[in-house]
């Protein structure tokens, strides 16, 4: 079996697919692999490096397998042989209608890894939780590096500098990884959350936890944060209005699977934050959670300096390459039919039924 590892084309993607110690596992399994030259190089893996690894480098797009980050574009579709299987992070969502029919024509299987059920087996396979974590880290060194002031407390000569106040919106895995980030600079730290049950992890990492009293049943049966109701709402932005009034940086990371991002921070909330205090906004490629939020963009309104980062792992393109290509082989070895020599789908298979967005074409979940 053949398995190409594809030179991103996106604007400001920096990650790969596989990096070499990777394909060194795939070769050691007996699968072919061929890396599209230049592949691993924005990531910093050159590509001598691969071919140590077992890899021949390759100039145009043959293989029965395609790994890629991003979804292809309509030119890369063109080049991609056809009845291939392709796996990227994610080929659904915002943009992605344009794939359907380039699927069904080169009659593409196609695996969305962001689908595969977070269930205990396939635990090495959450690139979620792997892209989730280093968003977090990176989102509290932005809130440090766009304050004016120290995170931590610091006793000087000069007089006693008082630590920032760090709030941080949504204590998933990227909110949880930004509370112990933020802590590990000195930062004072408080989170909130919808869902009460994540209560004890905020407070396991020193933080204080806001938001007592809400709804309790904030939690689809996967563990997911739910829509909330109207009245939810309301009680959530006074919580919130009068916790941003004392923040310094806020750090937001809300997100509800397969709908734009809550807004929870309003225009009139921003104008109640002190002039110099900073916003970092996670959720902005999916809508923002606060409104004023430019997605890619540095804004300062009323004072307040709003950061809308897109695509923020690339900028730690390395261990992002590293852990997501640990997804994807975990995830590959899961479909790999060693004795047959290809991948062999079992459509019962909760992890393929979860990811499986094309089969030989035929679209069998909504892009
Ligand atoms: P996510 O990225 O979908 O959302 C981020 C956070 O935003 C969540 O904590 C969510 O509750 C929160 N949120 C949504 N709407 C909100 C609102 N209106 N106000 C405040 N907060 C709001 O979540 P993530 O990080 O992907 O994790 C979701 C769940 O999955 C968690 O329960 C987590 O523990 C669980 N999980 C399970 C794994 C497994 O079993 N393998 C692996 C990773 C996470």
């Amino acid at each position: 079996m053949k398995v190409l590892v594809l030179k991103e084309s996106a604007e400001g993607e920096r990650r790969v697919a596989a990096v070499p110690a990777t394909v060194e596992k795939m070769a050691r399994a007996g699968m072919e692999v061929l890396v599209q030259a230049g592949a691993g190089l924005a990531a910093g893996f050159v590509d001598a490096e691969y071919q140590t690894a077992g890899a021949k480098v390759a100039g145009d797009l043959a293989g029965d397998v395609l790994l890629k980050v991003q979804r292809p574009s309509a030119e890369e579709m063109d080049r991609i042989p056809e009845g291939a299987a392709l796996i990227a992070y994610s080929l659904q969502g915002r943009g992605a209608a344009g794939l359907r029919e380039g699927l069904q024509r080169r009659r593409i299987t196609a695996f969305s890894l962001d689908l595969v059920p977070r269930i205990a087996r396939a635990q090495n396979m959450d690139v979620l939780s792997s892209m989730a974590n280093i968003a977090g880290y990176k989102s509290a060194l932005l809130a440090a590096n766009a304050l004016g002031k120290f995170f931590p407390m610091l006793m000087t000569a000069a007089g006693t500098v008082l630590p920032a106040k760090v709030f941080v919106l949504g204590a998933g895995v990227a909110g949880l990884q930004a509370v112990a980030t933020a802590r590990r600079l000195g930062a004072v730290v408080s989170a909130f959350d919808i869902r009460p049950a994540v209560k004890e992890q905020v407070e396991s990492l020193g933080a204080r936890f806001v938001g007592v009293g809400l709804d309790q049943h904030a939690e689809d049966a996967k563990g997911y944060a739910k829509e909330v109701s109207a009245e939810t709402a309301q009680k959530e932005r006074q919580l919130l209005l009068e916790e941003l009034k004392a923040t310094d940086a806020c750090i937001t990371t809300a997100l509800v699977p397969g709908k734009r991002a809550p807004v929870l921070v309003t225009a009139e909330m921003v104008k109640a934050m002190r002039t110099g205090s900073v916003i970092v906004d996670l959720a902005a490629e999916q809508g923002g959670n606060c409104e004023l939020t430019q997605p890619g963009k540095e804004i300062v309104a009323h004072g307040v300096t709003i950061l809308g980062p897109v695509n923020l792992v690339s900028s730690m393109a390395f261990q992002a390459s590293q852990l997501y290509s640990r997804n994807v082989l975990n995830f590959l070895l899961h479909l790999y039919d060693k004795k047959a020599g290809k991948i062999s789908l079992d459509r019962s298979d909760e992890i393929v039924k979860g990811c499986l967005i094309a089969h030989a074409g035929e679209v069998v979940q909504q892009i």
